[in-house]
């Protein structure tokens, strides 16, 4: 989950999952390949030498002006929402193992299926061996000219490379056996200021049982939510507690009840300090009540911003919002069903995270159940086998993992963009220059420009 930590994840069971007819099938390959030349390890390796940009800063876009008419709007083109059509090799008249026609196939159809990744949330890739081995992973998103950019937790925490390597831009998708009992709660990537613009999840290796990837279409949980619901969240925008320093209770056992208000004001200015010092966005502390497991915590909050944004390309509205990975209350709900979050280490206490409105009221149980259930109800399970990738819009589309038993193996590959994008955005928007600008101040602002204040 994370802020400071966790990825997410998920899927969405049923409506709108279209075929492969959404990709014209290129002419028989054998007329159309091109030589096909896998990088190789040695490429890869070069790839790894090179520093990867930061992950792109978010972009907010325009407050949307009436909330509820919009959810109304969506509501009446519902039919018309795709979402994360399926490929297989053998739609495109290819065996598992002809790994150049493969690669030749991305290259010949990139465009399309960039396209299709921004209009339908995702495409599912099965039945591919040339994803099987990171190398031809990085091959196949490399032809379909996507360009990498680092880990969003890069400034705060590095999260491990599937390789061990430290340039590596394929990092490890949470396949620790300490967290195979966490189910990861859906979410789009994103950390502080920063968001992906896509990704690829790809699996070098199922686990045994379960730890399916889990994606979901924004523009249908957005859909399904009750209007009082989004209504008050968007009014009120919502902020994130990235993390809970549980290390303070020895303030009420060894400091003098006169001299705590003055020790506690002087910890919180130097934590304040180093943690600000160490990430891009501002953050607030709050010292708790209560604590973590009954002793004296702070709370660190990020600035609020909108639960729903409008898509950078396209202009649809979705939910763009992690408090079903991030709400304290929601986790604690799922423990009851895969058993407590296993922490081993005092770095998985401090990466606890929850979630409020923007200006820091507790958002009620109920309206957290609700979400919780129109959440499940779009979460779409994607048993992966090896070779097999989910090429995701991380705007359009949210993303999970379920609990597991076994080996897991799965990787990730973060992108700032596409070639392409730009016109892919202008047509998206039929030129309309006032968009444009509004969007570039948002994607220019280190927090929402019509953030709550505090
Ligand atoms: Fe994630």
């Amino acid at each position: 989950m994370v802020k400071f930590s966790i990825p997410a994840v998920a899927l969405s069971i049923g409506a709108g999952i279209s075929s492969a007819s959404a990709f014209a099938p290129s002419p028989p390959f054998s007329s159309t390949r091109r030589a096909a030349s896998p990088l190789g390890m040695a490429a890869v390796a070069e790839q790894q030498q090179r520093q990867s940009p930061l992950a792109p800063l978010t972009v907010w876009g325009d407050r949307i002006p009436d909330i509820i008419e919009s959810q109304r709007a969506v509501r009446s083109r519902s039919s018309e929402i795709e979402f994360a059509p399926t490929v297989r090799s053998s739609d495109i008249g290819l065996s598992r193992d002809d790994v150049d026609g493969q690669l030749s196939y991305f290259r010949d159809n990139a465009h399309e299926i960039r396209r299709t990744m921004v209009e339908c949330g995702a495409v599912i890739f099965r039945d591919f061996d040339l994803m099987k081995e990171q190398s031809g992973f990085v091959n196949f998103y490399e032809a379909l000219g996507m360009k990498v950019c680092l880990d969003p937790l890069h400034s705060v925490s590095a999260r491990p490379t599937v390789d061990g390597s430290k340039n590596s831009p394929v990092y490890e998708a949470v396949n620790k056996e300490s967290r195979k009992n966490f189910f990861i709660g859906m979410h789009n990537e994103f950390v502080g200021t920063r968001a992906p613009r896509a990704a690829a999840f790809v699996c070098f290796k199922p686990a045994e049982t379960g730890g399916e990837f889990l994606i979901a279409d924004g523009r249908k949980i957005f859909r399904d939510l009750d209007a009082d619901v989004v209504g008050r969240l968007y009014g009120r925008g919502i902020r994130y507690s990235v993390m809970e320093l549980p290390f303070f209770g020895w303030i009420d056992s060894y400091v003098p009840e006169f001299a705590r208000p003055a020790t506690m004001d002087l910890i919180k200015g130097l934590v304040s300090a180093a943690i600000n010092a160490k990430v891009d966005f501002a953050v607030d502390l709050r010292w708790g009540e209560g604590g973590y497991d009954g002793v004296r915590m702070l709370q660190a909050r990020a600035p609020s911003q909108p639960p729903i944004l409008v898509h950078p390309v396209t202009g649809e509205p979705h939910w763009f919002c992690n408090v079903h990975s991030h709400s304290s209350k929601l986790r604690k709900d799922r423990e009851a069903i895969y058993g407590a979050e296993r922490f081993e280490d005092g770095a998985s206490q401090i990466n606890k995270s929850d979630m409020f409105y923007g200006d820091d009221g507790v958002i009620d149980d109920s309206d957290l159940e609700h979400i919780d259930e129109v959440t499940m109800k779009n979460v779409q399970f994607v048993k992966m086998e090896a070779g097999d990738v989910v090429l995701l819009d991380n705007y359009k589309c949210m993303h999970g993992r379920n609990v597991f038993d076994g080996t897991r193996k799965h990787g990730v590959a973060w992108f700032e963009g596409w070639e392409g994008e730009e016109e892919m955005r202008r047509a998206g928007r039929n030129g309309d220059d006032d968009a444009d600008a509004s969007r570039r101040r948002g994607a220019e602002a280190a927090v929402p420009f019509f953030a709550t204040s505090l």
